[in-house]
């Protein structure tokens, strides 16, 4: 679950460079979504992905993320809330490129205190499962083809079974087939009970969803059910 109430974001503030990025969010978002995010470039799309992935905090306003009120967590205690609740997706992958598959996926687990070296191989296979590239696990990132990197990410995203998976348009870097395919994917993770949330500049991965958000100028301007 994941509530902003009254969520305003300003960069810079109280400078003669402030941005005002998000403006007076309120939006809830409930276990089992799947939930598009659309607007124009600038429009504070990423800022709000960031703040629902408390990879940054809210100028003002409240954001309460499965019981947790994050106001009230430091930087390392919010570093590992993040790490177990929320899995983070790119568009650019972000994985490392001289790194096997395996390693890739392996990295968010290295940070989980709460799983043991043992459990390591049966939580990657599994992820890799997932996503349909266990066959890829030996493979060198750098050898991939775009889709299965940004399965790669995927399976790394979910590695430490979040309930939450949030992306960052996931889709731009690939072609319209790869595209849908992907979508799907997180469909697929969606029906296995995981919410997730999707930053995109495409109606067809946005029409894919449950929900549409639109952004306009860092305010929202609309919140509709697509089916
Ligand atoms: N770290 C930052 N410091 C200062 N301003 C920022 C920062 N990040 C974003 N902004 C500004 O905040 C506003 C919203 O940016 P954001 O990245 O959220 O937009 P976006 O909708 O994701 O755009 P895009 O589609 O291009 O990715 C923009 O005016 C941007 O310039
Ligand atoms: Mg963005």
């Amino acid at each position: 679950m994941m509530i902003l109430n009254n969520v305003n974001k300003k960069y810079n503030p109280r400078t003669d460079i402030e941005v005002h990025a998000l403006k007076d969010i309120d939006l809830k978002i409930s276990d089992g979504e799947f939930v598009a995010i659309m607007g124009v470039s600038g429009s504070g799309k990423s800022t709000l992905l960031h703040i629902l992935g408390c990879m940054d905090r809210a100028t003002d306003g409240e954001y309460i993320l499965n019981d947790y009120n994050v106001k009230n967590y430091g930087k390392n205690a919010l570093a590992q809330i993040r790490n177990e609740e929320i899995g983070f997706v790119l568009q650019s992958f972000g994985l490392m490129n001289d790194k096997t598959v395996y390693e890739n996926i392996s990295y968010p687990l290295i940070f989980n205190p709460a799983v043991k070296h043992k459990q390591m191989k049966s939580l990657i296979t599994k992820a890799a499962e997932d996503v349909g590239i266990a066959e890829l696990l030996h493979k060198k990132a750098s050898e991939l083809s775009g889709g299965q990197k940004q399965r790669t990410a995927i399976a790394r995203a979910i590695v430490n079974r979040p309930k939450i998976i949030l992306a960052d348009e996931p889709t731009a870097a690939l072609d319209k087939k790869t595209a849908f395919e992907i979508t799907d994917l997180f469909r697929a993770l969606n029906n296995k009970g995981r919410t997730v949330v999707i930053v995109t500049h495409d109606r067809a991965v946005a029409e894919q969803c449950d929900r549409l958000i639109e952004l306009a100028d860092g305010k929202m301007i609309s919140d509709t059910p697509i089916r």
